[in-house]
């Protein structure tokens, strides 16, 4: 292999750019030229394309985002977009393509691994909503920047002796709400993955203050029904002052955390082993403390996180 292809899409996440860099880095030792391909696969499409040396990427591993930005394209989910990447990648004379990016993303490298073209997922998104693996890239910073962002609420909950309402992101999946949520100390976290009854919720707030807490923490995962109503409903059945910050965008920027510089890193180099053993159509991962990698279809059948049990365990333990 002599030349590979590299996009990022779908919501940006920061150790993105870690993987490049460690793509670029690594593809380097082996004489393998790497193509950056601008805009995710509306880039691929349109042949957006330049390539990448270590100058290209020498300072960027501290930076959030992605130098090779990103896009959402949904010409790519047809066929006559997908023919047009495959006419691209051969112009370009790509033999391998390595995705970074989330579920969406994968369904683009799947898409494009059953038209037989060589191609390696690497879980960059926020949301930490793939299921095989432990953690995506970018969901450590993002986790971190919700916990110094309630850790400032907490401040002002505690002197107007207040409910915080504090929505995070995350999709359809909880996992940034119960990680915030527990690391940030919350009496409640809401995530789609459990029901929720508002009702007990305000009953074990009022029994509360009556104990003597004066301040309560609610973390709202954004997937979850109704996650407009909750403010509004504690108000009303406790009478007491509810305010809710939505954290947004914040959350996907910001310089990577070690974690995610690491996780990007080696996730970086294993794909480019892949291709380089001539492997296509996988995905790479972590479990433990081991990279994995496994077939890019069994990767997305996979349903729910084994490592959510626990922390749903712990949840339940420590909040009320
Ligand atoms: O997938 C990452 C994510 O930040 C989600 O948590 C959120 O629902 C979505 O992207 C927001 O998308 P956009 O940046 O297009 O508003």
């Amino acid at each position: 292999m002599k030349r590979i292809g590299v996009l990022t899409s779908g919501g940006d996440a920061p150790g993105m750019n870690a993987s490049i860099r460690a793509i670029v880095n690594f593809s380097s030792k082996h004489d393998i030229e790497v193509l950056g391909i601008k805009r995710g696969y509306k880039g691929l499409m349109d042949g957006d394309i330049e390539r990448l040396d270590s100058e290209n990427v020498q300072d960027i591993l501290h930076q959030g985002g992605t130098i090779l930005r990103s896009a959402r394209a949904l010409e790519f989910q047809e066929a006559a977009g997908q023919k047009k990447a495959l006419d691209i990648l051969k112009i370009f004379r790509i033999e391998g393509l390595i995705v970074i990016g989330g579920d969406g993303s994968f369904r683009g490298a799947q898409a494009l691994s059953r038209l037989g073209f060589p191609t390696i997922g690497i879980p960059g998104t926020i949301d930490n909503d793939l299921n095989y693996t432990d953690f995506t890239i970018g969901f450590d910073t993002a986790v971190n920047t919700a916990v110094e962002d309630i850790n400032r609420l907490n401040d002002t909950t505690f002197s107007h002796e207040r409910v915080a309402i504090v929505v995070v992101m995350g999709r359809n999946c909880g996992d940034i709400a119960l990680y915030s949520g527990i690391a940030g100390g919350a009496d409640f976290i809401l995530i789609p993955e459990q029901p929720y009854d508002l009702d007990a919720i305000s009953n074990e707030i009022q029994e509360n203050r009556i104990k003597g807490q004066n301040q309560n923490l609610i973390v709202v995962a954004e997937g979850v029904t109704n996650r407009e109503d909750v403010g509004k409903i504690i108000h009303e059945k406790t009478q007491l002052d509810v305010r809710k910050s939505i954290l947004g965008h914040v959350q996907r920027g910001g310089s990577p955390t070690m974690r995610d510089r690491v996780l990007g890193s080696r996730l970086g180099v294993r794909a480019v082993e892949l291709l380089l053993e001539g492997a296509s159509s996988r995905v790479v991962g972590m479990k433990g403390a081991e990279t994995i990698d496994l077939d890019i279809d069994e990767a997305l059948e996979i349903a729910t996180k084994l490592n959510r049990e626990e922390m749903l365990m712990l949840k339940n333990n420590l909040t009320m």
